[in-house]
């Protein structure tokens, strides 16, 4: 959730630290803050808000010449977003940044209040530096009483500490939140992800749980969780920042829903065959038992899982159940070794899906995550992983991880029915040819987004917006009302559409708006009752089809599609579109949303 950077070396430390967390500003914007330790010199600044305030506040300071310093930008957990609350948190001579959630934060406390120590803060966090220092207070050296420190913490960390008493070190811990170390030029990087330290670090190490360690210099020791000193090999950063700009568009979000087309050609890529799907990470033999799947995932990818579903239940007639992460976690689900445990995530970070997985691993299950980002902690639990190749999503309303993961799980229905022998090469050449046309579907036509800019001004008010549609359709329906709800602070749900009759409709007025997912390809007749039912009770209706529909207020019209999910795809964009006109014209901050964070990695 938060993002964390570190840095050890000569280098103007404070632009460092900025500049990375700049990058990590989406995990969390609610404040920031930077520590450096120069020789013996203490200095730190933090500001409330987003990362320009705290440049603001530092900007006639500079940290040239040998020195630690540790960044941290924040999203509140325990404790209102202000000054006393933003990281990094003091004691009399450490400092600490922390992102996770010491869940046994209060006793910790309270024992320490017990011994005169007086907090700050209203953070989980401040009791590390406490506890540390006390350590340090009882004789011990500073590693040694950084253990001591983190063998008393319960919950998901990934911490960074500095201390005047070797100013010279940076001394780390990661469990459960991720973090990585970089290597440059006699220098070490920490960041909470890759993204901080592009352009700066050659090789990067990432962190396993129960590691820790120091940094002196440019060295590193590590230590692994059973406390063994651990030798560690380090892999090359590659990537540039360039894809990670706007490009031009006016936000993040906006790049990104343009960027579906072309992005899903990468995900295709060296997978579609002319005449079946290939998956060169999942071995032969991967499914080879396999008698259903589990998914489990949060948000956006609870949305592509639930399609997904659909897609495999019709397409390789296995069953498929999907289930909320955050709810599977306490169920006490009954699980058999025979099902195949899927987790989609954009981030790979998600701690409700992390750990759903680690709970089916422990079940027995073979795993297998579709995720976005390489080497991150999903994918890294998994048996094997297939990534969306979406590249770096930085709105933190998700577009372009959505269309990629729908459309590689698409896919892998189709690999499941090769395997299983469920479908002819015939049909497996039709969904091909389908595959190969969705980037076009994918494109945004500025006619269309003219159109729907003008749209935008009258969904503005209101008592509240239905998303309705049928079959798979109705998780895009779910999705579009989720991303409208996420940048424009208007209620929206997304219903079933064969639901509404049975309690929804008594809201039915002129004030409710209805966005009916109505494809040429799938129900058509039966969605068009629906929406009739809802027109005959004077709710607003704004109807996405191919097929004009005399009902409706306001009309979008999508292409005649022969296919299911060029449909789908083709919708996705429509209301993708329509949340951000609708929230660029309330005036929100699209790209950062209040009170959500990009990646979730807390519970
Ligand atoms: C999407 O717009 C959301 N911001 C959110 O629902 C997100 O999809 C969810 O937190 C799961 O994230 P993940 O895909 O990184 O696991």
């Amino acid at each position: 959730m938060c993002g964390i950077v570190g840095y050890v070396g000569d280098k103007e430390k404070k632009e460092i630290l900025i500049d990375g967390l700049r990058e990590l500003e989406y995990r969390g914007y609610d404040s920031a803050g930077i520590a450096v330790i120069n020789s013996d010199t203490l200095t730190h600044f933090k500001a409330v808000g987003k990362l320009s305030n705290l440049e603001e506040k530092s900007s006639s300071f500079t940290s040239d010449g040998f020195g630690v310093a540790i960044g941290h930008t924040r999203w509140a957990t325990h404790g209102k977003p202000n000054e006393l609350n933003a990281h990094p948190h003091l004691g009399k001579k450490s400092y600490v940044v922390h992102n996770g959630i010491i869940e046994n934060y209060t006793a910790l406390k309270d024992e320490l209040i017990d011994g005169g120590v007086e907090f700050l803060s209203q953070t989980d966090t401040e009791v590390i530096v406490h506890l540390f220092e006390r350590e340090l207070n009882s004789g011990k050296l500073a590693f040694e009483a950084f253990k001591a420190t983190i063998s008393k913490l319960h919950g998901a960390y990934a911490t960074l500490l500095i201390t005047k008493d070797e100013p010279d070190r940076i001394f780390f811990a990661k469990n459960g939140s991720p973090m990585l170390i970089g290597f440059g030029d006699n220098e070490v990087y920490f960041a909470s992800s890759d993204t901080a330290v592009i352009g700066k670090a050659d090789s990067v190490y990432y962190l396993e749980d129960g590691e820790y360690g120091f940094a002196k210099g440019d060295e590193v020791e590590l230590y692994d969780i059973d406390g063994n000193r651990k030798d560690f090999t380090t892999i090359p950063l590659s990537g540039d920042k360039l894809s990670a700009q706007k490009d031009g568009f006016r936000f993040f979000m906006e790049k990104e829903i343009y960027e579906q087309s072309s992005v899903v050609v990468d995900t295709m890529m060296g997978r579609v065959l002319d005449k079946r799907i290939e998956f060169e990470e999942i071995s032969e033999d991967f499914f080879d038992g396999i008698e259903s799947i589990k998914i489990c995932a949060c948000g956006t990818s609870y949305h592509s899982a639930l399609s997904a579903s659909y897609l495999f239940e019709r397409i390789a007639k296995i069953r498929c159940d999907v289930e909320i992460a955050s709810e599977f976690r306490y169920k006490e689900p009954l699980l058999s070794s025979n099902t195949l445990f899927i987790t989609i995530s954009q981030s790979g970070e998600t701690a409700d899906t992390l750990e759903a997985l680690k709970m089916a691993k422990r079940a027995g299950l073979k795993s297998l995550s579709i995720c976005n980002v390489d080497n991150s902690s999903i994918v890294r639990e998994s048996d094997a992983a297939l990534l969306t190749r979406a590249g770096v999503e930085k709105g933190v309303a998700s577009t372009k991880a959505f269309a990629t993961q729908t459309l590689l799980l698409w896919m892998l229905s189709l690999y499941v029915a090769q395997k299983r022998g469920v479908v002819d090469s015939e049909f497996l050449e039709s969904e091909i040819e389908a595959l190969r046309k969705s980037p076009n579907s994918l494109k945004v036509e500025s006619r269309l987004h003219d159109k729907i800019h003008r749209l935008s001004k009258r969904y503005l008010h209101g008592h509240g917006f239905f998303f309705i549609g049928r079959d798979i359709f109705f998780p895009l329906a779910l999705e579009g009302a989720l991303k409208l709800k996420e940048i424009s602070y208007l209620h929206a749900e997304g219903y079933p559409a064969g639901e509404m009759k049975h309690g929804p409709i008594a809201l039915a007025d002129s004030e409710l708006f209805t966005i009916a997912l109505m494809p040429k390809t799938l129900l058509y007749d039966k969605i068009k009752s629906n929406v009739e039912e809802l027109s005959a009770r004077d709710t607003t209706i704004l109807a996405i089809s191919p097929e004009e529909f005399e009902l409706a207020d306001d009309f979008i019209k999508t292409e005649s599609s022969s296919h299911v999910m060029l449909e789908f795809f083709e919708m996705m964009v429509v209301t993708q579109l329509l949340a951000l006109e609708i929230s660029v014209r309330l005036g929100n901050d699209v790209d950062m949303p209040r009170n959500l964070a990009k990646s979730v990695t807390v519970e």
